[in-house]
């Protein structure tokens, strides 16, 4: 790769207007790739949907349930984590709530994460408790250690989908990026998972530069061979050990350029869609990846998402230091009205993008795992 091709310095990322492939494909600059403009309205609605002051509606609620994991990838965690000690976590009534408030307030959407969330006791029956609150999507994004023996239960109490987290199809490189566990026991538990039905598989794959980027068209086989949806995640600056660079990310628009001079790509459209990734099938028909390219293609302009840590705190953006606690607030005794409130203050102070790609941007001080992806 020339050097000027590489990500880095922030201008690449700022003034590359949208994913524009060197090949004709027929891409459209799509309105999800802009921050929203200016408010729609100066007064915090008091009735309705979650709206921000851009007039985004969030629907999507993701709880991460611990901050703890049996792994330490490099790109997430630093060898020596500290977790949070387990009375500082919100229990399983604490969050229920919190999503019973949230689905009232139109969230259809939750996602459960972590940290690992099958590390957490009992999830399989938060995962029944949440199913009873009549959302239509409840899925996990996990790491796949755990999953084969809790993939029929999470199913029958009401997990829709999962996303597991593999970075490489080579034994060696898996067990060094995630420094513990093992390859062969997560592509087991791919089998498991899609044989009680979560299917289609989601794969998350990181890519790191210098470390896993010459992996990208093996996956992309992996992607047509199995079916499952390989979706190539940005590096972002959320990792603990504060490693991130530019210099280590793999740009989305490289990673679809790479795939598509070997196997043409089309954009998969879905009208109305509020995603991160973007999608992508072979034009054979074989095979469909996602590119998530936080970083150098912010999705910002229509996010929809709101995130509960496990301490209990709203956060209206991965990248935003501002937290809205709700724990004390739990804890004492509050009205669902109170917990209501919190989440509209919550996303309504949200900003209209992440800024990463300012040059006063400052890393976020809580890292992926204690935030939740
Ligand atoms: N940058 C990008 N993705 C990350 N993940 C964890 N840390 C980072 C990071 N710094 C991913 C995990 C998982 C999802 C929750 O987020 O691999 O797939
Ligand atoms: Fe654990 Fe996921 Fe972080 Fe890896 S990325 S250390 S599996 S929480």
């Amino acid at each position: 790769m020339s050097d000027d091709q590489r990500l880095t310095d922030a201008s690449y990322a700022r003034d590359t207007p949208a994913l524009r492939p060197s090949t004709p494909v027929a891409l459209s600059v799509k309105s999800h790739l802009v921050e929203p403009r200016r408010p729609v309205t100066t007064l915090m609605p008091t009735t309705g949907a979650l709206i921000d002051s851009y007039g985004r509606i969030h629907d999507d609620l993701r709880i991460s349930i611990t901050d703890r994991c049996n792994l330490r990838c490099v790109y997430c965690m630093s060898e020596d984590m500290t977790f949070q000690p387990r009375e500082q976590l919100l229990d399983f009534d604490e969050i229920e709530r919190v999503a019973r408030v949230a689905r009232g307030l139109g969230v259809t959407a939750i996602r459960l994460t972590g940290g690992e969330p099958l590390v957490r006791r009992g999830v399989v029956d938060l995962v029944k408790r949440l199913g009873a609150l009549g959302f239509t999507d409840i899925a996990m994004t996990t790491n796949a250690t755990r999953l084969a023996a809790l993939a029929a239960p999470l199913r029958e109490a009401g997990l829709t989908r999962v996303n597991i987290s593999c970075d490489s199809l080579r034994p060696e490189r898996y067990a060094s990026i995630r420094r513990r566990g093992d390859l062969a026991t997560v592509l087991a538990a791919m089998d498991v998972a899609e044989s009680v039905g979560l299917a289609p598989l989601k794969v998350n794959v990181v890519l790191l530069r210098g470390i896993n980027d010459d992996e990208m068209l093996d996956f992309a086989r992996f992607a047509r061979s199995t079916g499952r949806v390989v979706r190539f995640i940005e590096f972002m600056p959320l990792d603990a050990s504060g490693e991130w660079s530019r210099e280590r990310l793999v740009a989305g628009r490289a990673v679809f350029d790479a795939l598509n001079a070997v196997w043409p790509l089309e954009p998969v459209d879905e009208p109305g869609r509020v995603a991160p990734a973007e999608r992508f099938r072979f034009r054979d028909g074989v095979g469909e990846i996602g590119l998530i390219s936080t970083v150098t293609q912010p999705f910002c302009g229509t996010c929809n998402r709101l995130r509960l840590t496990p301490d209990g705190a709203i956060r209206n953006c991965l990248f935003s230091d501002e937290e809205h606690t709700l724990r004390d607030l739990l804890r004492s005794g509050c009205t669902d009205a109170d917990v209501e409130l919190v989440l509209r203050r919550a996303v309504w102070a949200k900003f209209p993008g992440h800024a990463i790609n300012e040059p006063g941007f400052l890393r976020p001080h809580r890292s992926m795992s204690m935030i939740g992806g």
